[in-house]
């Protein structure tokens, strides 16, 4: 049991400390890139607009949407002053409300009379307007820079780099609330061009995608053959470059303050915030911990003899859970290499795809159970009865010839190390989704502990075996493997059987 606690205490510092690095110390303004200052309309020192503009523009940095966005809005029409922000993908909370407030200096310098203006800089862009900003799609003007280099096959070249926005459009519209993407292609010669997208969160994924069409669309009057170049737009931008210019490093979205807090300090400063992220993740765990253990103390006497308790009588069920060999190498294309999308301790698991269109997840285990066929058929029958929304649902089960294998629901999320070690897709699980997916675990397991009618005890439980459904919630998988393979078994993967 103190494995547990000392996992969800890891959990709880792998969930802050990525939030205490996300800061930096501000630069100065060499980052700067260009401005767009419209002159069809400008305004006077005394007017209403300006008033309203003074105002959006304060408030402007305090409206972060968690993502490195953020709109505000005042005054009336004809003379409401809107306002956007959008700091690159990877830009950290510090640096991102850093370039803000030069953004925001310098853009009032460098347009200082018109109703309509923007300034990008490399890590952020700004943009106001007395018409609404949020949304609209069409292009009325844009920035494109292109570097002096030209690559020595044009032709070629901008064939790659078309190829490459092509991949990174769909990964950035498909990005959910950070829709951006970074990605590389190299040149027959090896030469490695690094390209980066994004668009604003506020974008459904169609106008994203046209968007950023309309950018890539750009590329060949400004840029053909060049080896680097940006096409900047109010609500999308893309760059390319012979160097890599952007981080791995992806945005923790800065935790919302608890509830309680709310009405007292809604302006609390980062330190606090960051404090009182640490305090409260930690104490959360602590009181799951605690709570689980002394639980599992009280029960620890029953444990034993409840594992001997069940007699199956329940055939018909259990030809329900069968699944022939053939229907399995039907659906798994033969167990092809294509179709492997993993290997734990106990074997490897396929996808695959049943008669019916359903997608399931194969485990083929990897050892002999050292059961009996009875006795295992037994023990999937116990295991497949434990329903929980927490717990990859067993579907069922093959043992023919020397197969023995387990049947799973198939979840397209994959797995919480996918996404807690990938820099971009880290940024998804903003604290909600964490939270949601720490809770999760906690119930799946309070369940496999105390309320099933089993009492099983996972031995092997690690961020690899926690999957997430389509709405990220958490599923642990691999549960009950003790009862349906030999226990005392030690092979590679696993090493030590409670080692995790
Ligand atoms: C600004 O920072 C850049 C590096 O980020 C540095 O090269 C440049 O010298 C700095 N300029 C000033 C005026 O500090
Ligand atoms: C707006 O002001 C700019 C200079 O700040 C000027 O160039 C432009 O002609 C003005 N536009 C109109 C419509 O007066
Ligand atoms: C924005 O300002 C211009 C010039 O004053 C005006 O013609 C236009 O109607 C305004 N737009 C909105 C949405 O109020
Ligand atoms: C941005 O400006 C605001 C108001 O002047 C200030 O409170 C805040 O600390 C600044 N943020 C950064 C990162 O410099
Ligand atoms: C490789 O190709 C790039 C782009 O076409 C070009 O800029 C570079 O000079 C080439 N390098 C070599 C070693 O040929
Ligand atoms: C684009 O994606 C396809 C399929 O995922 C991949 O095969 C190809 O290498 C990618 N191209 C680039 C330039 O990234
Ligand atoms: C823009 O700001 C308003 C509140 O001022 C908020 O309700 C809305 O969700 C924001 N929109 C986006 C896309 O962040
Ligand atoms: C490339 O940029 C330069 C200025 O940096 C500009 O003069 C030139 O017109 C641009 N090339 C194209 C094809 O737009």
């Amino acid at each position: 049991m103190p494995k547990l606690i000392q996992y969800l205490f890891l959990s709880a510092f792998i969930f802050t400390y990525s939030s205490v690095l996300a800061q930096q110390l501000p630069d100065n303004d060499s980052d700067y890139v260009d401005k767009l200052c419209e002159n069809r309309f400008n305004y006077t020192t005394n007017s209403n607009f300006r008033t309203n503009l003074d105002q959006t523009l304060g408030i402007l940095p305090t409206t972060n949407s968690g993502y490195g966005f953020f709109n505000s809005s005042s005054g009336r029409s004809p003379d409401t002053a809107n306002a956007i922000a959008l700091c690159r993908g990877d830009t950290e909370r510090i640096a991102c409300g850093d370039c803000l407030n030069r953004s925001i200096v310098r853009l009032r310098q460098e347009c200082p009379n018109q109703r309509d203006a923007a300034v990008y800089y490399d890590n952020c862009m700004v943009k106001y307007s007395n018409e609404s900003v949020l949304g609209k799609t069409e292009i009325t003007n844009f920035i494109t820079h292109n570097s002096t280099n030209y690559a020595t096959d044009g032709s070629r070249f901008h064939q790659d780099v078309l190829k490459l926005f092509g991949n990174l459009t769909a990964e950035a519209s498909n990005g959910g609330v950070l829709k951006y993407a970074t990605g590389t292609v190299t040149g027959p010669n090896g030469t490695v061009t690094y390209g980066l997208m994004q668009c604003t969160p506020d974008l459904s994924n169609q106008q994203c995608t046209n968007c950023l069409n309309d950018a890539v669309g750009q590329l060949a009057k400004c840029c053909y053959g060049k080896t680097g170049a940006r096409v900047l737009l109010p609500l999308c931008n893309l760059r390319y470059e012979a160097n890599r210019f952007y981080n791995d490093v992806a945005v923790l979205p800065p935790r919302p303050p608890p509830s309680s807090m709310v009405g007292t300090g809604g302006k609390s400063n980062n330190l606090t915030r960051i404090v009182t992220s640490i305090v409260m993740t930690t104490a959360a765990c602590l009181i799951i911990g605690v709570t689980i253990w002394n639980l599992a103390i009280l029960r620890k006497k029953k444990l034993v003899e409840a594992s001997l308790e069940s007699k199956i009588t329940d055939i018909s069920i259990l030809e329900f859970l069968e699944y022939s060999l053939d229907t399995v190498l039907a659906a798994t294309n033969n167990f092809s290499e294509d179709n492997k999308i993993g290997q734990g301790g106990f074997g490897s698991v396929y996808k695959g795809e049943l008669e019916d269109g359903r997608l399931i997840a194969v485990k083929r285990l990897s050892r002999d159970s050292g059961q009996g066929e009875q006795q295992f058929k037994n023990e999937v029958l116990l295991v497949a009865k434990l329903h929980h929304r927490n717990l990859v649902g067993l579907l069922g089960f093959c043992i023919e010839e020397k197969e023995r294998l387990l049947i799973y629901d198939y979840l397209p999320n994959s797995s919480l190390d996918k996404f807690l070690f990938d820099p971009t897709k880290r940024a998804l699980l903003d604290w909600d989704t964490r939270y949601n997916i720490i809770e999760g675990v906690a119930r799946g397991l309070l369940y496999l502990h105390e309320d099933s009618r089993l009492r099983i005890i996972h031995r092997d439980l690690k961020v690899s075996n926690v999957l997430l459904d389509d709405d990220m919630n958490a599923k642990i998988t691999d549960f009950g493997m003790a009862r349906l393979c030999k226990p005392d078994e030690t092979q590679g993967n696993t090493g030590r059987v409670v080692g995790t």
